[in-house]
């Protein structure tokens, strides 16, 4: 089993951002975090970052043929990236969707995910155990799935 967890805009700088919404760890940690549970749960993760639509898009263009499914969270791509929600769309797996803050408690325009039609399940609230249940949700589905 193959997931792509990929992660949007300025979350390379997690750690630096704001605690309150974002939590402690960097992505470096909830990384190892994620490594860990793949590992017991029996699934080899791609790990990437970009600050830049595109690459994110080059990227499930590129691996999404060889993978089972896709952990996202797109940072702000979430509220405007409609490139993002076609890639995600064209690429046939089932995508889960994670955010570190509860989406629907801070700002307006954070409450509207793009991709949200898209996806299996969106995560919002948890900080980096969102991370986790959203690997563990991906996985169930997939098995459930494979078994039809
Ligand atoms: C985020 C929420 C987004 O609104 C924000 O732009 C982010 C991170 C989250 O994980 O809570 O960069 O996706």
């Amino acid at each position: 089993m193959k997931i792509l967890v990929i992660n949007g805009p300025n979350l390379n700088m997690l750690g630096k951002r704001d605690t309150k919404h974002y939590g402690a760890d960097t992505l470096k940690s909830i990384e190892e975090k994620l490594t860990e549970k793949g590992k017991a749960l029996g699934c080899k993760l791609f790990f990437f970052q970009s600050n830049h639509e595109g690459s994110i898009i080059d990227f499930i263009q590129e691996k999404a043929p060889q993978a089972d499914g896709i952990l996202i969270n797109p940072g702000a791509l979430t509220h405007y990236g409609y490139s993002l929600h076609d890639a995600l769309l064209d690429s046939g797996l089932p995508v889960v969707e994670v955010h570190l803050s509860d989406i629907h408690a801070r700002e307006k325009w954070r409450k509207i995910s793009v991709i949200s039609d898209v996806v299996i399940k969106q995560i919002s609230g948890l900080k980096a155990q969102g991370y986790l249940l959203g690997l563990e949700a991906l996985l169930s589905h997939i098995r459930s799935q494979k078994k039809k």
